[in-house]
């Protein structure tokens, strides 16, 4: 199965790339496609659609257009919650030691990467950022 997961602009700006792509890796998942994207503001507002009336929505969206983001698909078994397990709780100060958001995080809203939260999230995201054509057999 396939999930997708994206080191956000705080990520990127705190040079946390490679540190996410080595957990990734060294847990045995494979990264299927991969790419850099500074999402505008329509991209943004789709991505994160089911949070459009949450009072954090508008800061969320120009912190999510800050910078370039790293979006990845990720294959494996049991992906969608292994990588959801892997980066952490939303909120750093309840995200275990360990996780990527426990380890890296500092605040609610700039907490590193982005995951998606199950098989239907996965498949819509996946369809946002990646043609059928850069997601690799191999
Ligand atoms: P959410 O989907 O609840 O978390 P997750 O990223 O773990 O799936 O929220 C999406 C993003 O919205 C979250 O990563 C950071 C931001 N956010 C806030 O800025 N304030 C908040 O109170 C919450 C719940 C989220
Ligand atoms: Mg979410």
């Amino acid at each position: 199965m396939k999930t997708f997961l994206a080191v956000k602009p705080d990520g990127v700006e705190r040079g946390l790339v490679g540190e996410v792509i080595k957990r990734v890796e060294d847990r045995g998942l494979k990264i299927v496609g991969m790419k850099m994207i500074w999402l505008d503001e329509e991209m943004a507002e789709e991505h994160y659609e089911e949070h459009k009336d949450k009072e954090f929505f508008s800061e969320l969206i120009s912190y999510i257009t800050s910078s370039p983001i790293v979006a990845m698909a990720i294959e494996g078994q049991n992906a969608v919650s292994v990588i959801r397990d892997m980066i952490g709780a939303t909120n750093p100060s309840e995200a275990s030691p360990g996780t990527i958001r426990g380890d890296y995080a500092l605040d609610i809203e700039q907490n590193v990467v982005h995951a998606a939260d199950s098989k239907e999230t996965a498949e819509r995201e996946l369809n946002m950022y990646f043609d059928e054509e850069e997601l690799h057999n191999y």
